[in-house]
C-alpha cells in the first residue's frame, strides 16, 4: 500500500454579519469527519480543515478549526503542497457579506438588506494549481443527479465527484446515513444507503483505486 497524506475539508463555513450573527448552513460536518477517520484508519495521514461543528477530532488526525471561507481557503492553501489527495466535504458558503459590521446590528424600521459578495471556490483553486493533487468533490443536487454531477466534476476540473441526492429524504446533510454517486471520468457507481462511516469506507475504496490508476 502507498501511504498518502489526505487532506479533507469538512463542516459549515460562518459568514460573519456583525459580531454576534452569521450566515451559516445546516451541514453537521459527520461525512468529512467519518472519512477522516476511516483513512486514518486505513494508514494514512489525514490533515482536516474544519468549520464549526460539534464532533469529536478522530484520534490521530490533525484538525485546523476554522470558521469563514475565506480563512478555509487559507488553512488549505497553507496544507496542500504536500497533499496527495484532496477531498473535499465542507458545505462552503457561496456568499458572504459584504461588509461586516464593527457593531450589533440595531433593529431599526421593517426591513434589512444584506448585500453578499461570493465567496472564493476552494475545491476549483486547488484543482487549478500546477502540482494539483487528486481532487474529489461533493455536491448536492435533487434532480438529474448524474448529468449535474458531470458537469460539475469537468467545470471546476476535479478527478472525481460524489453527489448526494437531497431529494431522497432522510439522508446527506445533518443524517446519520447517506447514499451516493460517484463520478469520475471513466466511472459510474451508486454507493447504497448506509450509515455515513461505512459510505465514508465505500467512497475511500473508489478514491485510492482511482487516484493509483
Ligand atoms: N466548494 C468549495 N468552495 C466553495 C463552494 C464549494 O470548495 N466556495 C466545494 C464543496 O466543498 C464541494 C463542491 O465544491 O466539494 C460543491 O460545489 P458547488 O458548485 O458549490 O455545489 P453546490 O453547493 O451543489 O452548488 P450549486 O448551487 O452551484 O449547484
Amino acid at each position: 500500500m502507498t501511504k498518502y497524506r489526505v487532506l479533507i475539508t469538512a463542516g459549515p463555513t460562518q459568514e460573519a454579519i456583525d459580531p454576534v450573527r452569521y450566515i451559516s448552513n445546516r451541514s453537521s460536518g459527520k461525512m468529512g469527519y467519518a472519512l477522516a477517520e476511516v483513512i486514518q484508519k486505513a494508514g494514512h495521514e489525514v490533515v482536516l480543515v474544519s468549520g464549526p461543528t460539534c464532533l469529536p477530532v478522530p484520534e490521530d488526525v490533525r484538525c485546523r478549526f476554522v470558521k469563514s471561507a475565506e480563512q478555509m481557503l487559507d488553512a488549505v492553501m497553507h496544507e496542500v503542497e504536500t497533499v496527495d489527495v484532496f477531498i473535499s466535504v465542507a458545505a462552503v458558503s457561496d456568499y458572504r457579506p459584504k461588509e461586516l459590521l464593527a457593531q450589533k446590528h440595531k433593529k431599526s424600521g421593517d426591513s434589512w438588506t444584506l448585500e453578499l459578495v461570493k465567496n472564493p471556490d476552494i475545491l476549483a483553486t486547488v484543482a487549478a494549481l500546477d502540482n494539483k493533487p487528486f481532487c474529489v468533490g461533493f455536491a448536492a443536487e435533487t434532480e438529474n443527479i448524474v448529468e449535474h454531477g458531470r458537469e460539475k466534476l469537468i467545470r471546476k476540473n476535479i478527478d472525481m465527484i460524489a453527489v448526494n441526492d437531497v431529494a431522497a429524504g432522510d439522508i446527506g446533510f445533518d443524517h446519520q446515513y447517506n447514499s451516493l454517486f460517484v463520478l469520475g471520468a471513466d466511472m459510474e457507481v451508486r454507493i447504497d444507503r448506509a450509515l455515513k462511516v461505512e459510505v465514508a469506507q465505500q467512497l475511500w475504496g473508489l478514491i485510492y483505486e482511482q487516484s493509483t490508476n
